[in-house]
């Protein structure tokens, strides 16, 4: 079985999680139900980012030890994960005896090869963001990525050469047209951070203790986001014992990240690989972020919205797909109460629930539920939809391809749409209707074409609910019970037998999978939601 290997960042677990937070999860929890559906053997990586300076102070805030904080609060990340369905392999803390060991002995090795050097630091730093800046980094004096106020600081510290890889860094760019997708970002990284001149990368802290300690000069903690990236190695069991699950997986076959930690993801980290002499991840997903009307969701801005209160109003599959529909990778997508609701009624509840319901409907009165078998029929209207139903799995597969999740959403809801239409196209009622002064051939004629429609109504749904299955697993069980098909023997390659489909009765009595929502009282309700 071919393998495939895939990450998420490690979050920061100084907080709860709001739906933009959870949105990374998501993206690569519906690629790794996908790559299973293919038949890989998948191993899907996430975790929590657990030192550093900053979660140094949320503890105390919070009156704990760091230990005492970060053990509560992964415990609350790991149960949003079991609500939202994540089916990670392996959730990595970065307080792991194991995580520990493999950063000290790679510092320790990166030491030995003048990798790291040491010397003494000045600069501009942002503790939300453990970042140091130039003074020429800063925008209006603050910190360039949070906006939040920076200060002078100045520590001797160990530094990360990083101007000696540069120019291997742009030509493994140049020649691997997939390592950053989408593309942009690239460009990106060039102009804005390699161009003006890579800074080397100050690697260690001294000014607070809560991260890992540098074996040979204890009095320096490891800096936290050379910690942090290592993870995607020492959860495999890199430089351990038992590395038998790194000799297997690595490299990454995709990992996903938000655009605020590109830089770290797409010039440090390869940059690392390169000082190990491994080989790199075959791509790097930077996606957009969720946005709310008035910008960045912030608790002090009161427009805060949880994955845990829409799931248990709207459901999980109604919240996932929202989140993957409306952020496509390559730019940013708004969360408004009125396009979640707008979402859940057009499309899951108009086109999808009620093309269910009329199909399993239609196949009991005029077949008492049995499926008609493929009769071979052609006439142009089955011949058309036939095509249709071909082309968008070429369309969905080519989308997951470049990781585009809300295309390849929006292929199968054209989809959707389009089978509704063939219902008005074919009109089953007419065919079904008896009208006086008909041959028995003609009869004979319209039966057929009504089975054929029957049939091909059942195959686009079935069809419709393998594609969603990555996105809205139980949707697509409910779908595929509704019209007698086994889930448990579906996989992608049985949108191939899309004439194969024999032996199906649909249940006696369809039941609709989303229900109408009254607009103005949902909305209102989610609105509440955000000023919580
Ligand atoms: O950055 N929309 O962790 P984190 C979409 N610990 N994605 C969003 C978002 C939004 N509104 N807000 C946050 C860290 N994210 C580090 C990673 S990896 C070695 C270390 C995404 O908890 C964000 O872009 O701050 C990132 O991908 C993820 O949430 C976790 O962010
Ligand atoms: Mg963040």
């Amino acid at each position: 079985m071919e393998k495939f290997y895939l990450t998420t960042p490690i979050y920061y677990p100084s907080g709860k999680f709001h739906i933009g937070t959870a949105y990374t999860e998501v993206l690569a929890d519906c690629i790794n139900r996908y790559k299973r559906l293919q038949g890989y053997d998948t191993f899907f990586l996430t975790g929590t980012d657990e030192h550093g300076q900053k979660i140094e102070s949320k503890a105390k805030e919070a009156g704990l030890n760091p230990k005492e904080y970060v053990d509560k609060q992964a415990k609350q990340a790991k149960e949003l994960w079991e609500k939202m369905n994540i089916n990670y392999t392996k959730y990595i803390r970065t307080t792991d005896e194991y995580h520990i060991k493999a950063c000290q002995k790679i510092f320790e090795k990166f030491l030995a090869q003048g990798d790291i050097y040491k010397g003494e630091y000045e600069g501009w730093y942002c503790e939300p963001c453990e970042s140091y800046f130039t003074e020429t980094q800063l925008v209006d004096g603050k910190c360039p990525d949070c906006g939040r106020e920076v200060k002078k600081m100045k520590e001797e510290a160990y530094f990360f050469n990083m101007k000696k890889y540069v120019d291997k860094l742009l030509k493994y760019y140049e020649d691997h047209p997939d390592f950053i997708k989408p593309a942009y970002r690239k460009t990106e990284m060039i102009n804005n951070f390699i161009k003006p001149g890579l800074e080397d990368l100050c690697v260690t802290r001294t000014s607070f203790d809560w991260g890992i300690k540098v074996l040979s000069d204890e009095k320096h903690v490891i800096y936290v986001w050379l910690d942090a990236l290592m993870n995607y190695l020492t959860a495999l069991g890199y430089t351990s014992d038992d590395d038998s699950l790194f000799k297997k997986y690595w490299e990454p076959d995709v990992q996903f990240v938000g655009k605020d930690i590109a830089r770290f993801h797409l010039i440090y980290w390869p940059i690392f690989l390169m000082a190990l002499d491994l080989p790199l991840p075959k791509t790097i997903v930077v996606h957009n972020w969720i946005t709310m009307k008035d910008g960045k969701m912030s608790k002090s801005k009161g427009n805060v919205i949880y994955p845990d209160d829409l799931i248990e109003k709207y459901g999980l599959d109604a919240t996932k797909y929202f989140l993957l529909r409306e952020v496509p990778t390559s730019s940013d997508g708004l969360f408004t109460p009125e396009n979640f609701v707008a979402r859940y009624n057009f499309d899951l509840c108009n086109d999808l629930s009620n093309l269910l319901n009329r199909t399993v409907s239609m196949v009991n009165k005029y077949f008492g539920g049995i499926v008609p078998e493929y009769n071979g029929i052609k006439n142009e209207v089955d011949e058309s939809y036939e095509e249709d139903a071909k082309n968008v799995i070429n369309e969905f597969e080519n989308n997951m391809k470049e990781y585009e999740i809300a295309n390849a959403l929006q292929s199968i809801w054209t989809f959707v749409a389009r089978t509704n239409k063939y219902i008005d196209e074919t009109s089953p009622w007419v065919l079904a209707k008896e009208v006086e002064g008909e041959s028995d051939k003609e009869k004979e004629e319209k039966l057929e074409k009504l089975k054929s429609t029957m049939y091909h109504l059942i195959a686009g749904l079935r069809e419709i609910a393998i594609l969603i299955r990555p996105v809205m697993n139980d949707t697509s069980d409910n779908i595929l019970r509704q019209i007698g098909i086994d889930s448990k023997t579906i996989t992608f390659d049985s949108l191939k037998e899309f004439k194969e489909i024999k032996n199906v009765k649909v249940i006696e009595k369809g039941e609709p999978i989303f229900m109408r929502l009254n607009s103005d009282e949902e909305v209102e309700y989610i609105k509440n939601l955000m000023k919580k």
